[in-house]
């Protein structure tokens, strides 16, 4: 795989992709943006798409929602695929809402047999849909459930090994969960299934001392940059992108994070090479 370093497009952002070519390999777009029938957005987006290869991320699929997935979301995010032609679509290993209620929010899942059953029942449904394996991203967690049968990183092989889906690893989220819930990012990272990694998250968060809070709002911080390495040293080359959601700042600062990663990829996988 040959697909370089990205990053999330952002609107403060359009400008500089349509006045002039960035040293990005290609764009992340969040699909839920995009999802309608016309407008200057998805005008902005045709334009962009020209230039860059573009991968689908998706915030309200509802993946672990009892109800099941939403037909008429996944027409709207059908549509959009056909559009764009993304490298793959991708959304969150969590529910959103429930009862044709959203709480706009990606809420953990409790890592049980029956919501086991209740998420292979929904990818299926939506792999159907879009003809093509949908890609699960690990959200950050602030509270765990009494009732979970098994980790994180065994529910997630599961579903990978029984309906063929693959995996969005956000380093930060492995981060962010690891120091709130106590266990090791290591046993994450060796923990789900190397053949299934097709993209990579670097994000920042907010340190609140005896917890963090999954904010990304900040660069990228020294100790996701240490899991970084560890993931390269396992998966090998997995192509990565910037993940900022608020407090956007321009793109050059963007751009220098992105290559502080390649930086970090060259050098780790050079050195995995040589050993
Ligand atoms: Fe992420």
């Amino acid at each position: 795989m040959t697909f370089g370093f990205g990053l999330g497009l952002r609107t403060q952002h359009y400008n500089d992709f349509l006045d002039q070519p960035q040293p990005v390999d290609w764009l992340e777009v969040i699909s839920d943006n995009y999802m309608v029938d016309g407008g200057k957005p998805l005008a902005v987006l045709d334009r962009i798409r020209a230039n860059y290869p573009m991968a689908m991320h998706g915030v309200s699929m509802s993946i672990g929602s009892i109800d099941g997935p939403n037909q008429d979301y996944l027409r709207k995010l059908k549509s959009l695929e056909q559009r764009i032609e993304p490298m793959w679509v991708s959304d969150h290993l969590c529910w959103t809402g429930v009862h044709g209620r959203n709480m706009h929010d990606l809420l953990p899942l409790p890592f049980t047999h029956e919501a086991l059953q209740v998420v292979k029942r929904n990818v299926e449904q939506v792999q159907e849909v879009l003809r093509r394996p949908l890609i699960l991203e690990n959200v950050s967690s602030y509270v765990e459930f009494k009732t979970s049968e098994m980790t994180e990183w065994e529910f997630l092989t599961e579903v990978c090994q029984s309906t063929g889906c693959k995996l969005l690893l956000d380093i930060n989220n492995i981060y962010v969960s690891a120091f709130n819930h106590g266990f090791s990012p290591s046993s994450f990272i060796e923990g789900v299934p190397a053949d299934s990694i097709i993209q990579f998250h670097l994000a920042g968060h907010q340190n609140n001392g005896d917890h963090l809070i999954d904010t990304h709002d900040h660069p990228v911080c020294d100790r996701v940059w240490d899991i970084y390495r560890q993931a390269l040293m396992h998966f090998g080359y997995v192509p990565t992108m910037i993940e900022r959601d608020d407090k956007v700042p321009p793109l050059a600062e963007l751009l220098t994070e992105l290559d502080t990663a390649r930086a970090i990829a060259q050098e780790t996988l050079n050195a995995t090479i040589a050993v």
